[in-house]
């Protein structure tokens, strides 16, 4: 397995352009099985998640081109398959995303059911609640969630907590079903946005997209459309995280400010100076940061996907920051990284206390999830001497080049291939 081989204390300096968001091109690419025409999407990273959906999409018979520049054309004219399998769905939760567009436009669906996960047990009893409210009669046999609906019926769905997935499986059932669905409770992250403004262009009708309340009319078949993912949020915060870290100025471009206020709140708290266009923003940091501590919320609130990054930062800050993490059960596998390059952190239940030490110092690391993974490399990049992150596939599932960007504005950072390791 891949490795990445970090030497810190180097500021880092210059440009870095941001890639569209991988969990707005997921869900995205999912819709593609609405309609028998062609979807042509822009900014799609090149990620290994993104690799994993191809080809869930291309066993069921979509074919797709991903062109350089992000272009990805997808065709579901001939779909012959209404199955994801459980060896693409165990190592991409994301998967289930097909069971709303299969069971709308097909009205049968054969889901593997995804297992527990690193970060906590993550349920899809709300997609299938919500799907039930619509009318499908759904089984779980084998693994396999398996669902059946002659056409879908527009419903009222509250679901107990907010879900990003299971908003997006819902909204993509209800615009091909018959009559009005309303979800209440929905999820209002700019993913969602971006997935429902592709819909609407296919010709869907949703309203109230971004906040709590979502109204879905739906019609009787989408059509084809041409969509721009939006740009990655975690990813631009995870930079920012490296420059509060290691110090330096960096321009983002690219970036989606406007989807970012709870993190460049947060950051600009810790100390770094920000300053931010439509879609660009520059932050730089010539000092120690301050602690800052946060709870992780739904959209507009701190996402859960910048806990570890923003907990990294805090390991080298002045004074101590208390964190709490409300949305996973089971999301502080950095931790134990973290203190063994120095770092003094107690957990106690959902809540992490850092208390800020001077320094980090290299050590071999590896985590067991992206954004933890992502931590590690924001500490490595602020350590004294030699970082080796082992096991980077999962950063490679969400962050697209990740130690090129970071060589380009100045990091000391390497990827060992496997072969060479
Ligand atoms: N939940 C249930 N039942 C459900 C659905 C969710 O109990 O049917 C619980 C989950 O276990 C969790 C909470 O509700 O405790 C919120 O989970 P949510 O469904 O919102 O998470 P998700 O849709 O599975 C997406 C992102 C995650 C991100 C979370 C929270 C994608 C593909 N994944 O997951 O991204 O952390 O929302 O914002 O969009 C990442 O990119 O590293 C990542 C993990």
């Amino acid at each position: 397995m891949d490795k990445l081989q970090i030497v810190g204390g180097n500021r880092l300096n210059g440009e870095i352009t941001v890639s569209g968001a991988k969990n707005a091109a997921l869900p995205i690419l999912c819709a593609s099985l609405l309609t028998a025409d062609t979807i042509t999407l822009q900014n799609v990273p090149d990620l290994n998640d993104i690799g994993t959906t191809l080809r869930l999409l291309g066993r069921m018979g979509v074919q797709s081109e991903h062109g350089h520049d992000g272009v990805v054309q997808l065709n579901a004219a001939q779909v012959h398959s209404l199955e994801a399998p459980y060896e693409l769905v165990k190592t991409m939760r994301a998967s289930i995303l097909v069971l709303g567009p299969l069971l709308s436009r097909f009205g049968e669906a054969r889901v593997s059911l995804p297992g527990g996960c690193a970060i906590g047990q993550r349920p899809v009893d709300q997609h299938i609640k919500g799907l039930e409210a619509m009318g499908a009669e759904i089984k779980i046999e084998h693994g396999f969630v398996v669902a059946k609906a002659k056409r879908l019926k527009g419903a009222s769905i509250r679901t107990d907590m907010v879900t990003v997935t299971g908003t997006e499986n819902l909204m993509m059932a209800a615009v091909l079903a018959e009559g009005r669905t309303t979800l209440e409770n929905a999820a209002r992250e700019p993913e969602i946005v971006d997935l429902a403004e592709l819909l609407i262009k296919m010709g869907a009708r949703i309203q109230g997209h971004g906040g709590d309340r979502i109204t879905i009319d739906g019609v009787d078949a989408l059509h084809g459309a041409s969509h721009q993912v939006v740009a990655d949020r975690i990813e631009a915060g995870t930079f920012l995280c490296a420059v509060g870290a290691a110090g330096g100025e960096i321009v983002l471009r690219r970036a989606a400010p406007g989807t970012m206020g709870a993190t460049l709140d947060k950051l600009q708290e810790a100390g770094l100076s920000i300053e931010c266009g439509d879609d660009w923003i520059r932050c730089s940091m010539n000092k120690r940061p301050r602690a800052t501590g946060f709870r992780t919320r739904e959209y507009p609130g701190l996402p859960t996907d910048m806990q570890a990054q923003l907990m990294a930062l805090n390991t080298i800050a002045d004074g101590t920051a208390v964190i709490v993490e409300n949305i996973f059960e089971n999301r502080y596998m950095h931790v134990q990284e973290l203190v063994r390059m120095g770092a003094q952190i107690d957990i106690d239940g959902h809540t992490a206390v850092v208390t800020g030490v001077p320094q980090l110092s290299g050590a071999t690391v590896m985590a067991t999830d992206l954004r933890a993974s992502a931590s590690l490399v924001i500490a490595g990049l602020a350590a004294f001497g030699e970082t080796t992150v082992e096991r980077i596939y999962h950063l490679d599932r969400g962050y697209e080049r990740m130690e090129e960007k970071l060589r380009s504005v100045g990091a000391n950072i390497q990827r060992v291939k496997r072969e060479a390791a």
